[in-house]
C-alpha cells in the first residue's frame, strides 16, 4: 500500500557535533548518526524524499541521496536551514552540542601555551529555531536523551521546541548512544505516551516512521 509519506520533503538531522578547540582538537560525543540513518532509510523505503543533515559519522551513506555532512552546531543550523520551508517533516534526531568554545585557537594549542581552563558559549537550538518558523501544515519530532524524571523533561522540550512528538531514550548498557539497539517511547503531544521493547534501531525505525505516519494523518484531518 502506497504511505502517506510518499514524495513528502523530509529533513532529519543524525550523528554528532564537533566543537572545535584548535585545527585538530573538539569537544564532541558518542552518537554514532545509526537511529537517525536507519530513519533516513525507513522513510525513503517509503518513498519519501529525505535530506540528512549528518554529523561526521562512520555509516555508509550509500543509497542515501542526499546528504549533507557537517561538524559543528552551527554549520549544522546553516545546512538545516536551506530546508526549513520546503519540508513536510522535520525529524531532528542528532546529538547537538550545547556549548562550544568562546575562542577558536587558529594553531594548535601547544603544551608550553599553558591553556588549563577554557569558556563556553551556547550554540544555537536547531530544533527550537525550525520550531519558531514551523508553520500549521509542518510535522516535526524530536528527540530527548534523558537519565531522569524522563517523561516530564521531554514533554518540556516538545513544548519549547515546538515537536508534535518526542522520542525519548537515555543512555545504557544496549540503549541510547553507539549501541545497534535501542530503547524508546514516543511521547505525542496529546500526551498519549507509547513504549517499545528494547528492539534494534532499524526495527526501531519502522516503529517511529509509523508513528510519524499516524501523525501526518492527524495533522491532516485536523486542517480539513
Ligand atoms: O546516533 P546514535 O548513536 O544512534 O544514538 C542515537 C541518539 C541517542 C543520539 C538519539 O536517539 C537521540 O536521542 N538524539 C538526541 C540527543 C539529544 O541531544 O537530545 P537532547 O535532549 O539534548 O535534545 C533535544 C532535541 O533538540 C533533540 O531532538 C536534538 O536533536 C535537538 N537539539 C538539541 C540541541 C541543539 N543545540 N539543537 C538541537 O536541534
Amino acid at each position: 500500500m502506497k504511505s502517506v509519506l510518499n514524495g513528502k520533503k523530509v529533513l532529519i538531522t543524525a550523528g554528532p557535533t564537533r566543537e572545535y578547540l584548535d585545527p585538530v582538537r573538539y569537544l564532541t560525543n558518542e552518537s554514532s548518526g545509526k537511529m537517525g540513518y536507519a530513519i533516513a532509510r525507513e522513510l525513503i523505503n517509503r518513498k519519501a524524499e529525505v535530506f540528512l543533515i549528518s554529523g561526521a559519522v562512520t555509516i555508509s551513506k550509500e543509497s542515501i541521496p542526499n546528504v549533507v555532512t557537517v561538524n559543528s552546531a552551527i554549520e549544522m543550523l546553516a545546512a538545516c536551514k536551506g530546508f526549513f520551508r520546503e519540508v513536510d517533516i522535520a525529524i531532528f534526531a542528532a546529538a547537538v552540542a550545547d556549548y562550544r568554545p568562546k575562542v577558536f585557537h587558529e594553531q594548535k594549542i601547544k603544551k608550553s601555551d599553558q591553556v588549563t581552563t577554557m569558556e563556553f558559549i551556547k550554540n544555537p537550538d536547531i530544533a527550537s529555531e525550525f520550531g519558531k518558523v514551523k508553520s500549521g501544515k509542518q510535522l516535526s519530532f524530536g528527540f530527548a536523551l534523558e537519565t531522569t524524571a524522563m517523561t516530564e523533561n521531554a514533554s518540556k522540550k516538545m513544548i519549547e521546541k515546538n515537536f508534535d512528538a518526542i522520542v525519548i531514550n537515555s543512555p545504557g548498557k544496549d540503549e541510547g548512544f553507539g549501541h545497534d539497539t535501542n530503547r524508546i517511547s514516543v511521547l505525542a503531544k496529546d500526551h498519549n505516551l507509547k513504549t517499545y521493547p528494547l528492539k534494534s534501531k532499524i526495527d526501531l525505525a519502522v516503529d517511529i516512521v509509523n508513528e510519524i505516519e499516524l501523525s501526518w494523518i492527524q495533522k491532516m484531518s485536523r486542517k480539513e
